[in-house]
């Protein structure tokens, strides 16, 4: 997709900030400091999203508005230990809230670290957005940290533990932009469905 325009158009703190426009939601969703900025950087081919070494910066949901025809989503960094019990647990609340709301059609997209295992939160995540039937890809990302043998090993983990199929995995790196177009053909597919069921 050719980007002509892209900012941040709301920081959300509460479900009913959310904007109302009828527009699809991409979703970016993963711990503290796993490459969620980075990687909406590299897709838009420009630095709007916030990055940091800090890790578990983002405390609210920032809303980037692409082309004036979707919205990127940059979901707050969770499982950040010296965050207080509540404040993850409002979090959650605001998360779940957020993707349940059936108004905005959705693609929800999972970061990890290539290098990690997921978690039983990540896991319990995943199926909880599978249960939800919101389309979901994952992309494992700073690959370019591994060898090219991890890298299969990993994603064979990855097929293995989350049950999706290899074409909803997706190995990226912001350093050299592997996986980027594959990441791309996705979103499209997911928003262009909704341009065809309306219309517009
Ligand atoms: P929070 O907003 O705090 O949740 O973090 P985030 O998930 O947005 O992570 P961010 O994009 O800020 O990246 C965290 C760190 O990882 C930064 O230092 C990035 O430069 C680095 N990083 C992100 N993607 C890659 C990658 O593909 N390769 C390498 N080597 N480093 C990466
Ligand atoms: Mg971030």
């Amino acid at each position: 997709m050719k980007i002509i325009s892209a900012g941040l158009f709301r920081s959300v703190y509460s479900a009913d900030a959310i904007p109302d426009l009828n527009l699809p939601h991409v979703c970016f969703i993963g711990r503290s400091n796993v490459g969620k900025s980075t990687l909406i950087n590299v897709l838009l081919q420009r630095k709007i999203a916030f990055t940091s070494s800090k890790p578990g910066r983002t405390r609210c949901l920032n809303f980037y508005l692409i082309n004036k025809k979707l919205f990127f989503v940059d979901f707050p960094g969770y499982g950040f230990s010296y965050v207080s019990k509540n404040e993850r647990k409002g979090w959650k609340d605001l998360i779940e809230k957020y993707l349940s709301l059936r108004r905005f059609r959705k693609i929800a997209v999972m970061i990890f670290d290539i290098r990690r295992r997921p978690d039983a939160d990540e896991l319990g995540m995943i199926n909880w957005i599978k249960a939800e039937g919101i389309p979901l890809i994952l992309v494992l990302t700073k690959a370019d940290k591994i060898s090219k043998n991890n890298l299969d090993l990993q994603m064979m983990m990855y097929e293995r533990l989350t049950g999706l199929s290899k074409d909803d995995i997706i190995i990226f790196s912001a350093s050299n932009r592997m996986g980027r177009e594959k990441i791309w053909g996705k979103i499209r597919e997911a928003v262009y469905l909704k341009i065809e069921e309306r219309r517009w």
